[in-house]
């Protein structure tokens, strides 16, 4: 038990910690819980990588909260785009403390393919999964890699990530593509874990529902909220508590291969428990990305 729930905040959870001279990099610093992210690390010491669409949306986010670091250009939907900014960051020379996979897209209306892929499928995991994999070995020795997911991996397809239609036109369903996207963070963290070597992990967490950007592709997404209970929403502040708690407690060091909601370890669905499953996901990805 981490002492910590549903109403604790990003500063709660890291009240007290000196984070200076640690670089984190983190997606979609711009907007959301990944700006809350990137505003309390800044507020704890912190450095941030800061990728963002455009590099002046990234900056636009540090110099709004005043945070030091670098911001960097990366549409995660685009390979070329995403290669380029490991590329950039590699070339900053640094040793990275952190990186946090943030940045998503939700239930668009209609299915929408590019590079022969769901387009949520190719932002939320292939994005990450080239941007993570190009950057692994800048981890510190303690490194970690947090991974935002969504309780909406519950939603994901039966048989968890339906291979012969990543595409998304076959009878697609928004919610359904969304969750098979989360679905894929969470085994992409898991996977990474297994991979990665002494004391660097790799978490992925749900964070709450909170009121955000990314609603935006829903035609009704008050009524989407008041159905869920504006109850048992989240603020911005409580929403970026969980990965910010993955991303810097001390408490989280060895802590591994886990998934998590209002900090504290939750079981995940069983097709994200599903070993096998998770290591044909990480080889179909790479074959993926080596044809992109
Ligand atoms: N809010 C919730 O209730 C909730 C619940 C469960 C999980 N999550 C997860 O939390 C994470 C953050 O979401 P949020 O609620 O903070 O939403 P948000 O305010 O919409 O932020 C999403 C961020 O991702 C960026 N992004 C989207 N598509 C991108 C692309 N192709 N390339 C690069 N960056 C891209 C956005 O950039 P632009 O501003 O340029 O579009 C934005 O910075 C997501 O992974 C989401 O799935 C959220």
């Amino acid at each position: 038990m981490s002492g910590f729930g549903f109403a604790s905040t990003a500063e709660d959870v890291s009240r007290g910690l000196d984070l200076r001279g640690r670089v984190y990099l983190l997606t979609g610093c711009n907007s959301g819980i990944g700006e809350e992210t990137l505003r309390v690390l800044g507020l704890r010491g912190a450095e941030i990588i800061g990728l963002a669409r455009t590099l002046e949306k990234g900056q636009a986010a540090l110099d709004r909260h005043g945070v030091p670091g670098t911001a960097v250009a990366c549409e995660l939907s685009d390979p070329a785009s995403v290669r380029a900014a490991v590329e950039t960051v590699r070339g900053l020379d640094r040793r990275l403390a952190g990186v946090i996979a943030n940045a998503g897209i939700m239930a668009l209306p209609e299915p929408r393919t590019t590079l022969g892929l769901d387009l949520q499928l190719l932002t939320n995991h292939i994005g990450h999964f080239i941007l993570v994999n190009g950057l692994v070995d800048l981890l510190d020795e303690d490194g970690r890699v947090v991974v935002v997911s969504s309780g909406a991996h519950f939603m994901a397809p039966e048989i968890g990530v339906d291979f012969d239609n990543l595409s998304g036109e076959r009878d697609y369903q928004p919610w359904r593509t969304y969750g098979q996207s989360k679905l894929a963070n969470l085994l992409m963290a898991k996977s990474l874990a297994r991979r990665l070597g002494g004391r660097q992990t790799a978490n992925a967490l749900h964070p709450g529902v909170i009121q955000t950007g990314l609603g935006r592709h829903l035609s009704d997404y008050d009524g989407v909220l008041d159905n869920i209970g504006r109850d048992k929403l989240k603020t911005i502040a409580q929403g970026a508590a969980t990965q910010v708690y993955l991303a810097v407690h001390p408490d989280l060091a060895n802590q591994t291969g886990l998934y998590f909601d209002s900090c504290q370890v939750k079981e995940p669905s069983k097709a994200a428990q599903d070993e096998a499953l998770a290591e044909r996901l990480w080889t179909e990805s790479e074959m993926i990305v080596a044809s992109l």
